[in-house]
């Protein structure tokens, strides 16, 4: 794993956004995978402002989202969809039609949205790139502990705890739905490379158990440690409980000072 320790929240947007910014440079078609929730945002700002600027396009770029809620209307405020629309897709050249999330259509089974979710995601030669924030119980995408580590593209009931965290985007009155439809862990593995995003002190815990922790179902982001391409970035706050964060630091250290010298290779 790359772990990269930066100062700020802003600096983790920032160096995911030129993260992004360079693989849209260098690939004519790039499939993206995306998340959502706080953590990102301030990333798909920097990406939007980066469109402005005409730094980049999303013209070649397919997205496939991690998770969808299931039983929303479409167009609910607080579906995924909506989210992503209202911090990235409106705003930037990407096809509409080359956005997918894992939506139940109406009259649709449930159960048939993974399995076609990830034949898309095939056809579409595979994800480039895959996005991810962490939950503060180490949930990648809405893969709760225990999930398998074999998972794939699936409805899953989520936590009491998740749905606690989540419950300040649903107003009074409104309901909110106990069960998503989210890309397995194998799924988000099959990625060619992972870009985990972090910040602030509440995910401490979370990133020291998926980073530092044994691989196991109880944290599902401890399966990225199974990944030959991951770069975890993270805020110094996030990054507080890292026993080996000085080492960490230090690598960075070094990479930073080979790229600016024009070296690069895998180092995870
Ligand atoms: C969102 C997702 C979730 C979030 C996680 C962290 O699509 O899949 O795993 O990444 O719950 O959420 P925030 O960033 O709101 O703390």
């Amino acid at each position: 794993m790359d772990v990269r320790i930066v100062a700020s929240a802003a600096e983790v947007a920032r160096e995911g956004a030129a993260k992004v910014a360079g693989l849209l440079n260098r690939l004519d078609d790039t499939v993206l995978g995306l998340a959502t929730g706080e953590t990102p945002r301030a990333m798909y700002r920097e990406l939007v402002l980066a469109f402005e600027r005409k730094e980049l396009s999303f013209a070649g770029v397919t997205s496939f989202n991690l998770d969808e809620y299931l039983g929303l209307e479409p167009g609910s405020p607080q579906s995924y969809r909506s989210y992503m629309q209202r911090e990235l897709f409106d705003h930037v050249d990407i096809d509409p039609l080359n956005t997918f999330l894992p939506f139940c259509e109406a009259g649709q089974h449930p159960d048939e949205v993974g399995p076609a979710y990830e034949a898309e995601i095939r056809r579409r030669g595979g994800i480039d790139l895959q996005i991810l924030g962490i939950g503060r119980n180490g949930h990648i995408g809405f893969n709760e502990p225990a999930s398998s580590l074999g998972s794939r593209t699936r409805v899953k009931t989520l936590t009491r705890e998740t749905l606690a965290s989540n419950r300040r985007y649903f107003g009074p009155g409104e309901t909110q739905p106990e069960l998503a439809i989210t890309m397995g862990v194998a799924t988000i593995l099959d990625a060619q490379e992972i870009l985990l995003l972090a910040t602030g002190e509440s995910k401490a815990d979370a990133v020291r158990a998926a980073v530092e922790g044994p691989v196991a179902a109880m944290c599902p982001a401890s399966a990225l440690q199974l990944h030959r391409r991951v770069t975890v970035l993270v805020d110094d706050a996030a990054a507080s409980k890292l026993e080996l964060a000085d080492y960490f630091r230090w690598v960075d250290e070094q990479n930073r000072r080979l790229e600016s010298e024009g070296v690069e290779w895998n180092r995870s």
